[in-house]
């Protein structure tokens, strides 16, 4: 019973991000000068790559992750070595507090896959923005 409200609820928070409009616009519009060269770098699907800030889904491709770093690294979020810049995240990234980067540091720092690592900050980013937007509406 516990496990099915649990996963129920983690369904209900994956279909339900809080992000305004002109922030997840503004993340695309960041991103985009840099897909063609990540989608080929990375070997990622257009359309998953595409979906991962316009839908905000983030389904476990091993690509789509490298893709998630590729973008960071040009983006300059993210140093080659796999080291994220939370200062960099609240300069060039819309919504994103220094408590929010922080946490997210904090909640990706034991990952040691450096694509793994850049896709699970972006989606903690995500979590981080839509829920603050839930706690201040
Ligand atoms: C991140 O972790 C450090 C060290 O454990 C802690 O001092 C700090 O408060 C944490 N930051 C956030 C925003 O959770």
């Amino acid at each position: 019973m516990k496990i099915t409200i649990f996963v129920l609820s983690l369904l209900a928070t994956a279909f339900s991000w809080n992000i305004p409009h002109d922030i997840q616009d503004s993340w695309i519009q960041v991103a985009t000068p840099h897909y063609s060269k990540c989608m080929c770098a990375s070997g990622a699907d257009i359309t998953a790559a595409e979906n991962i800030l316009g839908k905000l889904l983030y389904p476990n491709d091993p690509c789509l992750k490298c893709f998630a770093k590729c973008i960071e690294i040009e983006l300059g979020l993210m140093l080659s070595d796999g080291t994220v810049v939370p200062e960099a995240w609240v300069s060039e990234v819309a919504a994103i507090t220094p408590e929010i980067a922080e946490r997210c540091v904090n909640d990706t720092i034991d990952i040691l896959d450096t694509c793994e690592k850049a896709y699970d900050y972006s989606q903690c980013i995500v979590e981080e923005v839509s829920m603050s937007n839930d706690l201040n509406p």
